[in-house]
């Protein structure tokens, strides 16, 4: 009971004096925890070595990936990145302040830990409170998901505090997307993570900036292509390297709907999350409807791979590959021990 009120009383609704204490405690070289559009970050000074080193050790994150720079404007991005390739700057002009990351050549001033010893930077600007928070603060705030590494990310306060007991936490309610920011590299151009803004959407609009320059002959800026199952490798997005967004109990992918409805009869003891249409065809009592939309299926994903309800493991019915279902195929695949 005590141990809960405490833990409560670091968990801070957002109002004007909240955001200008979790301010004063980034540019102290403190960590915050705080809500973005897609997920909740785990923040500090970009700045300060020491300060980021802290992300590292709470979250048991390996030294050699990669955290995400968070800035409220383009003053502040050009503090962090040497150089905005052109197609960089057109994607900025449509999708920032938005759930999309560049990853661009970087300026000394950034610590090296942020970057683990790359020679780019990975930078965001959110959209909302997250900048207005970053906006405070006065300096590039550095952030990975509010998680444990390994672990679901976090899209509501309760989950923050459920893996960072203790920790200083803004609640801003659930997040908006549910799924982290789309990340992407340059030249040429290709997406490196999906996530929240889709691939369908980058491909059309750098089309249409490329269409509309035709005349000038020039074909720069197009998304190379990778298709449905494209995934940069290893070497080029550090964090693809290890498990993810695993689940406290084992998690199978079902690619049809039929090996689905079979093992779920065969193992009355596993839960099932699905889409919402599908869920009147199993008992309620274990069923997690994900929702009807992919939006909706997006943000409802994490908090139901965290669930606390009974079951042996969890059964989940995969999504068509297309939009938003690409970054939801991604984080399952990840999540998943097995796929059938
Ligand atoms: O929506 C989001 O992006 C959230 C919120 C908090 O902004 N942040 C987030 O951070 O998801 P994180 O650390 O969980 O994921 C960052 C991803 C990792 O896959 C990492 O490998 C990649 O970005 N990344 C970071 N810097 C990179 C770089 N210089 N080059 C390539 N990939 C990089
Ligand atoms: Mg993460």
């Amino acid at each position: 009971m005590v141990r809960q009120r405490q833990r409560a009383s670091n968990i801070h609704p957002v109002t004007p004096a909240a955001l200008r204490a979790a301010a004063a405690r980034l540019r102290r070289g403190q960590l915050v925890a705080f809500p973005t559009e897609t997920v909740y970050g785990l923040g500090a000074s970009a700045l300060d070595e020491t300060a980021v080193a802290k992300i590292f050790t709470a979250k048991g994150r390996p030294a050699d990936n990669p955290v995400i720079v968070h800035v409220s404007d383009r003053k502040m991005l050009r503090s962090v990145a040497r150089q905005v390739p052109a197609t960089a700057m057109k994607l900025i002009a449509r999708f920032w302040p938005g759930p999309l990351t560049l990853v661009l050549p970087k300026k000394s001033a950034v610590a090296s830990l942020v970057t683990a010893g790359l020679d780019t930077v990975a930078v965001r600007m959110p959209k909302g409170l997250a900048r207005d928070l970053v906006r405070l603060t006065g300096v590039p705030v550095a952030a990975p998901s509010a998680n444990l590494s390994g672990r679901p990310s976090p899209t509501t306060a309760a989950h923050v505090a459920h893996d960072f007991p203790g920790l200083f936490v803004l609640d801003g309610g659930p997040t908006r997307h549910g799924l982290e920011s789309t990340v992407v590299a340059f030249d040429p151009p290709r997406i490196l993570r999906q996530g929240a803004i889709t691939e369908e959407e980058i491909r059309d609009f750098l089309g249409k900036a490329n269409r509309a320059k035709a005349a000038g002959g020039q074909r720069e800026g197009r998304l190379a292509r990778g298709g449905p199952r494209f995934r940069a490798g290893p070497a080029e997005s550090p964090g693809t390297r290890y498990r993810h967004y695993a689940p406290a109990r084992p998690l199978i992918l079902f690619l049809g709907r039929k090996d689905l409805f079979a093992y779920a009869e065969a193992h009355p003891d596993a839960l099932v999350l699905c889409p919402g249409w599908l869920a009147p065809f199993f008992s309620a009592s274990r069923v997690i409807p994900l929702g009807d939309s992919i939006e909706e299926i997006a943000r409802n994903l994490f908090a139901a791979l965290r669930t606390r309800r009974r079951g042996r493991e969890l059964l989940v019915l995969a999504v068509p590959r297309r939009g938003l279902g690409r970054a939801v195929m991604d984080r399952l695949e990840r999540a998943a021990t097995r796929i059938v």
